[in-house]
């Protein structure tokens, strides 16, 4: 079937940067996770669903996370929504996995099917952290297999997925995290990701380390030079403040976001398995913006809604932002919103990845400059 195609902020081009559940659910609970904070509705999408992506969503996709905050790789439909994404031409698809089901045929099946980015979740360098953080997974069994993963990959010519490892610093991890670096490389990791959470409950306050700024800038520094002895590609957080202030909820004089917001600038949507669609996940509150099974995915993206929340975030600001703890409210880096926000809203997919997308933050492509303009605003 041919996408009908309109003139304006999508024309014909993959624009869109897609973060999507297939399902909320997951095999282990890791202590600090989101998904135990959400508690999102235990839903799936079906197969027909998937043809629906195929036909209607996928060809406008430029970077596709076949996960968000459920577990992929235990999912019936997961190998059929690859193979969709792929036949749809979409040429970046990753994945963020517990790794506790990536046995030999999964492998293969991730190798043969193009995707281009595997990630695995480890929060620890030994088994006995690895397994009270990741309540649930075995280290003996993750480990193995992502030794399997990698010798099996080896057979492939283009070196693809690129393996990357995740490390959520907290207090009952950060005494591994050096170690870890090693680790990765003698287990064939090409690239690392450190951060601090960015979702908290209450309690997990007392375990964040972004209160203790001078512990965790001497940590980041050990951890960058540490890097480079290795010599593996590894994010390190920005060093924190000398002091941040404690978030706490109240009315603000003006509810809104002012700042550069990444959900814009880069094209973001989130869709849920139900088909909600949402152009930030931290809009959740106002409700979805349309339903990729209910309406044609272009037409959500052209409704009123989703530009009216584009042209706004351009324009630097976000209406819905101002109970939401990740954006920031001041100007005020000391501020723990603030610095939350930036974190978040700054993060680009080149910056998840390490992918080389020509369309990065801060610089704007052609592409986004004709975005401004097709809604009225100069640079
Ligand atoms: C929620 S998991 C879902 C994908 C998969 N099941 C996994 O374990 O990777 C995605 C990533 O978010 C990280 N994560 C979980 N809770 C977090 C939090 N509160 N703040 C920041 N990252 C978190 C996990 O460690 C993992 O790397």
């Amino acid at each position: 079937m041919k996408i009908p195609i309109k003139q304006g902020l999508l024309r014909n081009r993959r624009h869109i940067y897609m973060t999507m559940d297939l399902s909320t659910s997951c095999d282990i609970h890791c202590v600090q996770c989101f998904r135990e904070i959400l508690t999102p509705k235990p839903i799936k999408t079906g197969l027909e669903q998937i043809r629906v992506l195929e036909r209607e969503v996928f060809p406008f996709l430029k970077w596709l996370s076949l996960s968000c905050t459920g577990e992929p790789l235990y999912l019936k439909n997961f190998p059929e929504a690859l193979s969709a994404a792929k036949r749809a031409g979409v040429p970046f698809i990753r994945i963020q996995s517990n790794g506790t089901h990536l046995d030999e045929e999964r492998s293969r099946m991730l190798i043969e099917g193009g995707l281009n980015y595997l990630g695995i979740s480890l929060d620890a360098s030994t088994r006995e952290t690895f397994e009270k953080i990741r309540a649930g997974a075995s280290w003996d069994s993750v480990i193995g297999n992502i030794k399997d993963f990698v010798r099996i990959r080896k057979a492939n010519p283009t070196g693809l997925p690129q393996l990357g490892f995740n490390f959520t610093l907290m207090k009952q991890n950060a005494d591994e995290a050096v170690d870890f670096i090693g680790l990765a490389k003698e287990l064939g990791a090409d690239v690392l990701s450190f951060s601090h959470f960015f979702i908290e409950s209450w309690e997990m306050r007392d375990w964040s380390l972004i209160y203790d700024p001078p512990r965790a800038n001497a940590l980041y520094a050990r951890l960058r030079s540490e890097a480079a002895r290795v010599g593996i590609r590894t994010l390190v957080p920005e060093d924190l403040p000398e002091r941040i202030q404690p978030f706490v909820h109240r009315d603000l004089e003006n509810p809104c976001y002012r700042g550069k917001c990444a959900s814009a600038l880069e094209s973001w949507m989130f869709l849920m398995p139900d088909g909600d669609c949402f152009p930030c996940l931290n809009l959740q509150d106002r409700g979805p913006i349309g339903n990729v099974f209910e309406t044609p995915f272009s037409e959500i993206w052209y409704g009123a809604r989703n530009q009216r929340f584009r042209k706004q975030a351009l324009k630097g600001i976000v209406e819905g932002c101002d109970q939401c703890k990740f954006f920031a409210f001041t100007a005020d880096l000391s501020n723990e919103g603030t610095y939350l926000a930036k974190r978040l809203t700054t993060r680009s997919a080149a910056e998840m990845d390490y992918h080389d997308h020509s369309e990065k933050i801060p610089n704007r492509s052609p592409s986004q400059s004709q975005a401004l303009k097709t809604v009225g605003l100069t640079e």
